[in-house]
């Protein structure tokens, strides 16, 4: 039996989470500080390291009341080293380093992308071999895996991350911060009659590209003016970002030969996404594991779930942990 309590500070949400077996989710308290980098138009990294220095405590006091669990009940304490922005991660890595050097428990040092694919299994039991695409604000990733905590890049964006791709383009048209999940609403609303470009890039490549589409969004405003439908233009660039995901996750599944598919960052919680990915990974007779999408978005519970995996093969993290802003998978 393990209960790990999980803090992730990577980004503009504080959040604590405690976790029985990396499975079971007794509490997941997250802070977002959305509304506030909502008037700046995107995260500014010294206002969201200033609020999780605010928030922490009390979010992980939260974490434990709710969990109904002692500190001297916890296995271990697991943390985000990266990737994020260096004085958010910091926040939580000291805070971490404080308690597990307190309570006398091990630390744990988790990757922040480790943990989003680790949220599904939250929610299902993980099958090997499988494929994971990670769609989030800072990251597009095909992710290859022969088994527990073993990650084999297969192919990842050029330019923008596909959620990246959403804020942008929303913020081009003058939509709040962050716009993806305003997009997502948009497009439910609207038909997908614009025509707009699909970067497959090379035969047999797994990498993404966003940033022609975004171009190709401007062009059409201009061009359109006044008679521009919104929500047909959302439900245009979402069909392209989606129907690109789908296809290349859906390849490379049948190339390797997964048993399983799996979703997973902020990016996942889109209806579209969601809704494609079912029918088609579905058509191939493939298990499909998706989040809910509070899972989807960063949160703690994910962090800790990963934590557990380092937590029983003994891989503990030392005392002069430090953040690693470009911490990458493989
Ligand atoms: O994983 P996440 O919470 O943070 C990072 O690690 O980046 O992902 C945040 C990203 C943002 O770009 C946000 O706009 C996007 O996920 N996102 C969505 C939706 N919900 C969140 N994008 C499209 N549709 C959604 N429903
Ligand atoms: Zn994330």
């Amino acid at each position: 039996m393990s209960l790990i309590l999980g803090i992730e500070t990577s980004c503009d949400e504080t959040a604590a989470a405690v976790v029985q077996d990396g499975k079971k989710v007794l509490s997941n308290i997250i802070s977002s500080q959305m509304e506030i980098h909502r008037a700046f138009g995107g995260v500014v990294p010294e206002v969201a390291s200033r609020h999780h220095v605010q928030n922490i405590t009390v979010v992980l006091e939260q974490a434990l009341r709710e969990a109904g669990v002692h500190p001297s009940q916890l296995s271990a304490v697991a943390v985000t080293q990266g990737p994020g922005l260096v004085g958010a991660l910091l926040v939580g890595i000291a805070a971490a380093k404080a308690l597990a050097f307190s309570w006398g428990l091990p630390l744990l040092a988790v990757n922040h992308m480790a943990g989003h694919i680790y949220a599904n299994q939250l929610v299902a039991e993980m099958e090997f071999p499988l494929l994971a695409l990670v769609v989030s604000g800072g990251h597009t990733e095909l992710v290859w895996m022969p088994g527990h905590g073993e990650f084999v890049l297969l192919g990842q964006t050029r330019d923008d991350a596909a959620g990246e791709a959403y804020d942008k383009v929303a913020r081009s048209l003058d939509l709040p911060y962050p716009g993806g999940p305003l997009m997502d609403r948009l497009a439910q609303q609207g038909q997908p009659r614009y025509d707009l470009p699909r970067a497959w890039l090379e035969e047999g490549s797994y990498d993404f590209s966003f940033s022609g589409l975004k171009t190709a969004v401007q062009q059409l405003r201009q061009k359109e003016g006044e008679n521009l439908k919104l929500a047909d233009l959302a439900a245009s660039f979402q069909a392209a970002v989606v129907e690109v995901l789908v296809e290349k996750t859906a390849r490379a599944a049948e190339e390797y030969g997964a048993r399983q598919v799996l979703l997973a960052g902020g990016v996942a919680a889109n209806r579209g996404l969601r809704s494609a990915m079912q029918e088609r990974i579905g058509s191939m007779g493939l298990s499909l594991v998706i989040p809910p999408p509070h899972l989807c978005t960063d949160n703690a519970a994910m962090i800790a779930a990963y934590g557990h995996l380092l937590y029983t093969r003994g891989q503990f993290a030392a005392p002069d942990l430090n953040a690693v802003p470009g911490l990458s998978l493989s």
